[in-house]
């Protein structure tokens, strides 16, 4: 049938005059035969609402009065409907919203369903009458027009599978009618507002394809989905044919699926998405098969893209206010837009974003003139020489020699092979114009049995090396007694769960003292004790390896820690101070928290838990006197519940609290990320977590690194060190510890790092300048690549790159260490704005050229331009969080509470104990 089959008609149904207007059409009908009618205007005029007679009615009268009426549209030629979208368009435009208007979104009127639907063909005329009604009606202030919503969807399961209105189950010929003739209708309403009205409304009205997609089987549908790229591929090219041949104003085109999802009979075997969603775990993680937007840009020339929607259902069971899945969601599919719109160069229409919060704008000014500048590195993590010149063997070295317990079953036996390049080293921290280094002792080295039984001599001497090369070159050591690395001896026998060991860790303090005591102005007792206590003796994943009295073990050897603290803090005091002159102190760490919804008081409580359990676990102690009534609360009563006679957080005498109370000459801290928190109930659980009782979780938002455990958050330093502040009594702190780690090739542009640094350091300077926390210091961890723990090689840390496939182990300068060193040389961040200033480009002092790859070329490639570092550092500037995006990606991992999102390393113990 074409539109000149049919005679098409403009009714008036007047409610005072009650006009029998269907004899009238009766007689038309007899006059033309049996030619079908098709109603496309229908005003209802003078009724009320109560008078309103349903369309359907009317359509039946007409019938039963043998009318072959085959189309009838009257939706919004009813003034009432007409005024309502007029009202709806007005608000729109006054509050600045530009009304995006589709007109036909899967709600056909009854009536002409009762006609046939879209698989009569008359529909197209009634279709084309219905748009320009709505075009000549609200053309004037809509500019943007969408004729059909997902017709696939209408096609599919409404003529199709009949799971959508009007259910009708018949693919083989409704189903494609019904796709005929939608195609058709929009052409038609298409071509009468490009002839009729787009002069002088000048607006659009694009076909949105809204569905398309192809499945595949599940054993073949892994991250790479060529199949399915080739098969969108061809189907877009017919959209481009349509765009191109037939003058078709293509706008939209949408994949189906968004993810991999529940496809009825086939359940999850078959699957649709761009996304993979693992069906295994728990929280359904998602993975891009293919960047869409990227490829589309590529694939089609570059055409404005416009997301006209994107969303995502909640569990409705588990629907409340509280939806922080959807606020995940919306801004890691942002972040995806803002990327693809800034860094990919894709043209996508809107400028959808987040305004760049006010803890985020750069901070422009100077640390104090004695600020320190540092960085840092441990001793097992790079000296190697596991047995060299009578070394004794630590727990990490028997942790890393023992089967599946690091990664890749990496070791420490040659790491950097520090103990055989110091001069390399230096040159490196020359390189970077630090003021300060931070290393550590191995213990075992210089006490081979961990007692001072026997002094090795050649261990000290390396050590006696290190710190003359230092002071050679200007650079103040920055010693750790005490990183990890407890002699195999002393483990032997209990280690830190054993209380001998707070009189060994004197002694050997005193070794140190009295050899290097004289050189060294700064020290630091025992690098996180957290890490030693929980994720050495509680999750097991780091040496000792201990997880089987999670309830327990770890608050023992945080006790004993504190106290070995303490007693190496006033023999210094005591015994060395007035000599040396130095300073000492213990490194703490500890992530911020955040409450996950920050309109709920139960995830504020758990935030202000995290906090308290991890620095505060060891601060409050040194810093106040004793543990927080937080901790000594819950866990006694935690303890009593199951039935224990006492807490199995151990008590400090009071004469220890006094012993233990001040033991500091600043706050060393160390400090890398941020977590969102939230409560969980463990039950009966003896365990720390359980203790706390919260879970964490990362903001998807945040960029990722190379460590699970590490996003980057920047506005959670600044908020920490506020905490310090007061919580602590103002004291000055060293921050000993802040940096970022990547994985997978090696790229020695790593701007990513500088993202952070730059970053970081900016929320640092806020802290001293804007909130007066009195920061002395601070230190990018690490100076090179290094053995990341239970992670081996594979996370690495370093300004400097070292080649493990160079025999010699070069150290290479990434670009971060340029740029470290830049704002070191600035100390701070002068404003560009105020230039040009000397120290954004220092000449680096580097007095070694080292072997192996090149040495990347002082100019930094960003955003497709050659720029000197610090000049892609004000490119940072302008461009802000997006430069860090364009390098990692958004942070998109949402750790389970069960996997516990903390510096653990590696927390499986935990899920081994609950499940
Ligand atoms: C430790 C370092 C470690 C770094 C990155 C800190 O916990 O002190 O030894 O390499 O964080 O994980």
């Amino acid at each position: 049938m074409t539109v000149a089959d049919f005679v098409s008609l403009q009714i008036e149904y007047d409610c005072t005059s009650q006009v029998n207007f269907y004899k009238e059409l009766s007689a038309l009908q007899q006059s033309i035969g049996k030619t079908p009618l098709i109603i496309y205007k229908m005003t209802v005029l003078g009724c009320s609402l109560d008078q309103f007679q349903p369309l359907g009615n009317v359509l039946k009268v007409l019938k039963e009065n043998d009318l072959n009426i085959v189309g009838f549209d009257m939706g919004t030629h009813s003034e009432k409907g007409a005024l309502h979208y007029d009202k709806l368009i007005n608000t729109l435009i006054e509050s600045g919203i530009q009304p995006v208007v589709t007109l036909h979104h899967w709600d056909l009127p009854q009536a002409l369903q009762d006609c046939g639907g879209w698989t009569n063909s008359s529909i197209v005329e009634a279709f084309r009458e219905y748009a320009d009604f709505c075009f000549s009606r609200f053309g004037d202030r809509v500019k943007g027009w969408n004729t059909f919503s997902s017709p696939w969807v209408v096609s599919h399961a409404g003529y199709g599978t009949g799971e959508h209105p009007p259910g009708i189950q018949d693919y083989v010929v409704a189903s494609y009618q019904a796709t005929h003739n939608m195609l058709k209708a929009h052409a038609e309403a298409w071509h009468v507002y490009n002839d009729k009205h787009r002069k002088t409304q000048r607006g659009k009205v694009p076909v949105y394809i809204t569905g398309n997609g192809m499945p595949t089987e599940y054993s073949g549908d892994t991250l790479n989905d060529t199949s399915r790229i080739n098969y969108i591929k061809s189907y877009i090219n017919e959209a481009l044919k349509a765009i191109l041949v037939d003058g078709v104003d293509i706008q939209r085109f949408t994949v189906q699926s968004l993810m991999d999802g529940f496809e009825g009979p086939q359940g999850f075997s078959e699957r649709f998405g761009l996304h993979h969603v693992n069906f295994d775990l728990p929280d359904r993680p998602r993975t891009p098969k293919q960047r869409l937007l990227i490829w589309i840009k590529e694939e089609y020339g570059d055409p404005e893209i416009y997301i006209t929607d994107n969303g995502v259902a909640t569990d409705p069971s588990r629907t409340t206010t509280d939806d922080t899945d959807r606020i995940f969601y919306y801004k890691t599919y942002i972040d995806e837009v803002l990327k693809a719109h800034n860094l990919d160069g894709v043209k996508v229409t809107k400028d959808n974003g987040f305004p760049l919060p006010e803890d985020e704008r750069p901070l422009y000014g100077h640390f104090p003139k004695d600020f320190i500048w540092s960085t840092a590195t441990a001793s097992y993590q790079i000296e190697g020489g596991w047995r060299a010149d009578g070394k004794g063997l630590s727990i990490w070295d028997k942790f890393s020699h023992t089967p599946l317990r690091v990664s890749n079953d990496d070791t420490g036996d040659i790491a950097c092979d520090s103990y055989h390049k110091v001069e390399e080293d230096v040159a490196m921290l020359k390189e970077l114009r630090v003021t300060h280094y931070r290393f550590s002792i191995a213990w075992s080295r210089v006490l081979p049995d961990g007692t001072n039984a026997r002094v090795n001599q050649a261990g000290l001497d390396y050590y006696h090396r290190l710190v003359d090369a230092l002071l050679a070159a200007n650079i103040q050591p920055h010693i750790t007694l005490y990183h990890w690395d407890l002699p195999q001896a002393l483990q032997d026998v209990g280690g830190w769960e054993n209380n001998t060991i707070v009189d060994r860790f004197r002694e050997y303090a005193d070794v140190i003292f009295s050899h290097l005591g004289p050189k060294v102005k700064y020290w630091i007792t025992i690098n996180e004790p957290y890490n030693i206590a929980m994720v050495g003796h509680g999750y097991g994943a780091a040496a000792p390896g201990i997880s089987f009295r999670p309830g327990t073990l770890p608050y023992l050897v945080g006790h004993n820690l504190i106290k070995a603290h303490a007693e190496a803090w006033h023999l210094y005091h005591h015994k060395y101070r007035a000599a040396q002159g130095g300073l000492i102190s213990i490194t703490i760490n500890s992530d911020w928290a955040e409450p996950r919804n920050p309109d709920k008081q139960e995830d504020i409580e758990a935030a202000r838990r995290v906090v308290q359990f991890y620095i505060g676990w060891f601060a409050h102690p040194i810093f106040n006197g004793d543990y927080s009534n937080v901790m000594k609360t819950i866990i006694r009563d935690r303890s009593s519940a199951a039935g224990l006679t006492k807490s199995r957080l151990p008590e400090f005498t009071p004469e220890e609290i006094k012993r233990t109370k001040g033991t500091h000459d600043y706050f060393g801290f160390n400090h890398y990320t941020t977590v969102l928190a939230f409560p969980v109930d463990y039950g009966n659980l003896q365990h720390y977590d359980a203790d706390r009782g919260a879970g964490t979780i990362a903001d998807r938002a945040w960029l990722d690194s190379g460590s699970t455990w590490l996003k980057v958050s920047p506005f959670g330093f600044r908020r920490i060190l506020n905490f310090i502040k007061q919580e602590y009594g103002n004291p000055p702190i060293i921050i000993t510890e802040n940096g970022v780690s990547e994985r997978g090739p090696v790229d020695l542009n790593d701007v990513h790092r500088s993202h952070y640094y730059e970053k970081y350091i900016n929320q640092v300077l806020k802290a001293r300048l804007l909130d007066g926390v009195d920061i002395r210091g601070y230190t990018a961890w690490s100076l090179m690549d290094n053995l990341e723990w239970a992670t081996g090689f594979s996370e690495r840390f370093g300004l400097f790159y070292v080649n493990h496939s160079d025999p010699n182990l070069s150290r290479v300068a990434r670009s971060s260490a340029a740029f470290y060193s830049s704002i070191i040389s600035c100390n701070g961040f002068p404003d560009p704005a105020s230039g040009p200033h000397a120290c954004f480009n220092p000449q680096p002092e580097a007095t070694s050229t080292p072997t192996g790859p090149p040495h990347p070329d002082s100019m930094v490639s960003f955003l497709g331009m050659d720029l000197s570092p610090r000049e892609a550092e004000v490119g940072l500037y302008l461009t802000l969080s997006l430069l860090g995006l364009a390098v990692l990606g958004a942070g998109v991992s949402v750790s389970l509470w069960l996997t516990k999102a903390t510096k653990t390393k590696a927390s499986e113990n935990i899920v081994e104990l609950i499940m």
